[in-house]
């Protein structure tokens, strides 16, 4: 509920309640059928409604359908005039004794003027929908809940000269032309859905059309619709499409459902891209990229979206969920099948290392905040504001554990099951955990610990050799550390995969097993152990929690060099980093020698391969060094970490440069190539790091020579960081080369806001008044504000002023995008995480935001969040 205190003026706004998990109800009507007519146009377009609905159940309660920001303008029951009235924008009809109707509606909105960009909205002269998760009620009134499921069927109408081309889900069944210039369309979806997954698309647009044969022999059209102008950026896109379609067949035997399967990308959308039934919309930074315009980062999110959005075809669509508290039952599963996807297209390590940093970078902070969350949270204010780390990434960590303790079979065993059991069905992550136990016979009941309990889990582990009885003893303890609304919490379930290797001969000792920590504390003995063991725990980050280890001098070195794990051997060397890092930001005096060495071993290691490399040498972000610290002072962590990039690239020049000098192809996406580049990328940092005009002349003539984008962009950022004439003259050329090119524009302001000087606040406020800078649009937004929000020396400086500039983005966000807005308060909410005088002046930004007359419940939420 609004809190009074945060705004005393403001009366406690109706539309910030709470809804609770506990208050889950099925609904009182049900919708078979939905068939909608709409006469599109940006200025005004009519939506016509027919809604079969049936009376669930005995009750004699009115039918309610939601609605935001419309009114109807004429609503009938079976053909005549209705008795209605409105709840706040609840339409509410007495359908007196009848068990079934047909209540027709009618309403007008303004696509041009729908800057939330939820509902239907104009984008670059295309007009498209997003409803997930309560976009629908901007287009018409509708129980708009995901466990009301209707089978659609839609007639579009508009211009045909602006908008030649009509699509929405399922099928086309007919089309004609109308009057004054207009056509029309009209699809026809098979399989019953909820309304967050209705899409339609009205624009002017050319596609890239494919097909693909199905394992049973059906031939289904796969089309990416883009401007013209955009087709040939498309084909990386179409081929993870394909490969996409074929893995689902092959790990999961799902096989796609529809003739048709379309992907529309539009410029302006609140997140990533939406799972719509056979009509797919993208945010266009996921589907448009070749090898002048997008980094390796960038064809690599796009397959991974591309397949994560296909996939929800069944983990989502065909079986989706009861109530919006059950998002991850399609979320964490889907990104679990997007990232096992990935592994197998590419290396598997480094796509591990890479769920494991970002996880570590966005979910941890999340779980140890004021806006922590249970993967199945309690309660919300605001739907939208729960897209999180935790739902998505948390959840897969969770689906992943399930992996690891049933093995791969059972496990899919059990997703069989669940498809099977639940097709065309609205249910919860209970259902999905009752499917796996029973496929594989492992009692998961203590596990759903891992859907309730906030916060990340601590464990302990300590290591005794008796050498005498050549055994080993391996003490475990763990604490999940209380999170709001959750004081005290019980042991839970962490599979820990863990093997014994010899610190001197290297040897395996004990083999790898699955240690499954679920009481307070536990010892395992290994027996054999007849040399002195390194513990190697949580082989492939196998469970998601903060692991400390008691080690003794040499053994991170040790592990660093000899693990087989891939996993396990970047964490050792990144744990000597953090080492190094960690004492730097307290003060003390650092000993770099150990870090030099294990970055020197692994740079000229010719066992290691070059992809890993790439990853393994990339040192820890301000961010994650002070989520290890009690307290953040971050002018102390940024000098502690330009302190060690400094002595690694002083100590390791040659080597550096070495790997600085050796190029791959730019067409070649393998991930040899693409290791050789991310390579190039950390040698030339920090090469500059130790030598700023030595660094600044190997970035220019990479810049100059890079015969692609992730060579280009590398050098750029490292550039952007730097004095000297060389910094103006490419950001200058980049500007020209690529203007008009939205996506690489985006690059252009967030390489800028995220440079590492000391007048980078200023940068950003001049770029907040470049012509090309709108907070319209979402990508274009978080490429300034997100991005030097993300910076966190340059956002805490200026005593407060980042504070503020990012507070004013917030306040002049949320007129035009709460959704948007909301997601940029997170770095203030992070203020109990830092010394003072910081702490106290973001504390008081955020109590200016919570100010603010007229915010958005999106924005209340996370502020008033943030604050209690
Ligand atoms: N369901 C989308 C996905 O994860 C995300 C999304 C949510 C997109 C809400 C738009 C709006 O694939
Ligand atoms: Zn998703």
């Amino acid at each position: 509920m609004a809190d009074a205190r945060i705004n005393p003026e403001a009366p406690p706004s109706p539309e910030h309640v709470t809804i609770w998990r506990k208050d889950y109800r099925p609904p009182d009507w049900l919708v078979p059928e939905v068939s909608l007519d709409i006469a599109l146009d940006p200025a005004s377009t009519r939506v016509r409604s027919s809604l079969k609905v049936e009376r669930n159940g005995a009750h004699d309660r009115p039918l309610r359908l939601a609605g935001d920001e419309i009114r109807p303008l004429t609503v009938t029951v079976d053909g005549a005039e209705a008795r209605w009235t409105l709840d706040g924008d609840t339409l509410v009809i007495d359908l007196g004794g009848a068990e079934h109707a047909v209540v027709e509606t009618e309403v007008e909105i303004v696509p041009q003027d729908n800057s939330k960009l939820m509902g239907l909205y104009a984008s670059g002269g295309i007009l498209c929908t997003q409803c997930e998760s309560e976009g629908f009620r901007r287009i018409t009134f509708h129980p708009d809940r995901p466990d009301v499921l209707s089978v659609y069927r839609v007639r579009m109408s508009a211009n045909k000269a602006r908008f030649p081309i009509l699509l929405a889900n399922g099928n086309e069944i007919a089309k004609g032309e109308g009057d004054d210039g207009t056509h029309w369309a009209e699809w026809h979806d098979p399989f019953p859905k909820p309304s967050y997954l209705f899409a339609l698309v009205a624009g002017d647009l050319a596609a890239n059309r494919d097909s693909f044969t199905t394992m049973s022999g059906r031939k289904v059209d796969l089309a990416i619709w883009v401007r013209e102008r955009d087709l040939p950026r498309t084909g990386h896109a179409m081929e993870s499409l394909k490969a996409a379609m074929k893995w689902d067949e092959k790990v999961y035997g799902r096989e796609y459902d529809l003739d048709l399967f379309n992907i529309v990308a539009v410029d302006d959308f609140n997140f990533g891209a939406m799972e719509n039934k056979g009509l797919n919309i993208f945010n266009s930074r996921y589907v448009l990229a070749d090898q002048d315009s997008a980094t390796d980062a960038d064809f690599d999110a796009i397959a991974g979206v591309v397949a994560h959005e296909y996939f929800h075809n069944w983990s989502g669509d065909r079986v989706t969920c009861r109530d919006w508290f059950q998002l991850s039952l399609k979320e964490g599963f889907t990104v679990f099948r997007d990232q096992s996807f990935s592994a197998d297209m590419g290396s598997a390590a480094v796509k591990r290392i890479e769920d494991v940093r970002l996880l570590r970078a966005v979910q941890f902070p999340e779980d140890s905040g004021p806006l922590a969350h249970p993967v199945r949270p309690e309660s919300f204010i605001e739907i939208a504001n729960f897209y999180t780390a935790t739902i998505y990434n948390k959840g897969a960590e969770v689906i992943r554990m399930m992996h690891t303790l049933m093995g791969a079979e059972a496990f899919r065993r059990g997703t069989d099951l669940y498809f099977e059991r639940f097709d065309g069905q609205a249910v919860t992550c209970d259902d999905f955990v009752d499917a796996m136990e029973e496929a594989s016979g492992v009692d998961l009941s203590q596990f759903r610990l891992w859907y309730s309990q906030a916060g990340t889990p601590h464990v302990t582990a300590r290591l005794e050799h008796d050498t005498g009885a050549a055994r080993a003893t391996l003490h475990l303890a763990q604490a999940v550390p209380a999170t709001p609304g959750q004081a005290d919490k019980q042991p839970m379930v962490l599979p820990l995969r863990t093997a014994l290797i010899g610190t001197d001969s290297g040897r395996e000792l004990a083999a790898e097993r699955v240690i499954t920590l679920n009481e307070p504390s536990m010892s395992v003995v290994f027996e054999n152990v007849d040399e002195a063991p390194l513990l190697s725990i949580n082989r492939g980050f196998s469970t998601p929690a903060v692991i400390d280890v008691a080690r003794k001098s040499g053994e991170l070195e040790r592990l660093a060099q000899t693990d087989a794990d891939p996993f396990a051997r970047f964490e050792a060397l990144q744990d000597l980093m953090y080492r190094a890092l960690l004492a730097g930001a307290r003060g003390e005096t650092v000993d770099y020698d150990p870090v030099v060495a294990a970055m020197g071993a692994t740079l000229r290691s010719n066992a290691l391969d070059t992809a890993f490399k790439g990853e393994a040498l990339i040192i820890p972000g301000e961010s994650v060094i002070g989520d290890r610290l009690p307290l953040v002072d971050p002018q102390a962590v940024h000098e502690s970490r330009d302190a060690l990039r400094g002595a690694v690239g002083a100590s390791l020049a040659d080597d550096l440069t070495a790997v600085q000098a050796i190029t791959a192809s730019g067409g070649d996406l393998s991930p040899e190539a693409k290791g050789t580049r991310r390579l190039r990328a950390v040698a030339l940092g920090l090469i500059a790091a130790a030598d700023p005009s030595r660094g600044a002349a190997l970035a220019k003539a990479q810049y100059d020579s890079a015969d692609n984008m992730t060579d280009r962009q590398a050098a750029l950022a490292t550039l952007a960081n730097l004095k000297g004439p060389e910094r103006a003259e490419a950001l200058d050329d980049f500007y020209r080369r690529h203007r008009g090119d939205t996506l690489v524009i985006d690059k252009w302001f967030s390489l800028q806001a995220m440079a590492g000087r000391p007048d980078t606040l200023d940068q950003v406020e001049t770029l907040r008044r470049h012509p090309d800078f709108t907070m319209k649009n979402p990508n274009r937004l978080r490429a300034l504000a997100g991005a030097f929000a993300a910076n966190p020396w340059v956002f805490h400086s200026g005593e407060g002023r980042g504070y503020r500039m990012l507070a004013d983005f917030v306040i002049a966000a949320d007129a035009i995008n709460p959704q948007v807005a909301a997601r940029l308060v997170p770095p203030l909410g992070r203020w109990r995480r830092f010394v003072e005088p910081y702490a106290g002046r973001m504390r008081a930004e955020l109590e200016r935001i919570a100010g603010t007359p007229g915010l958005s419940k999106d924005v209340f939420e996370q502020v008033s969040k943030s604050l209690a």
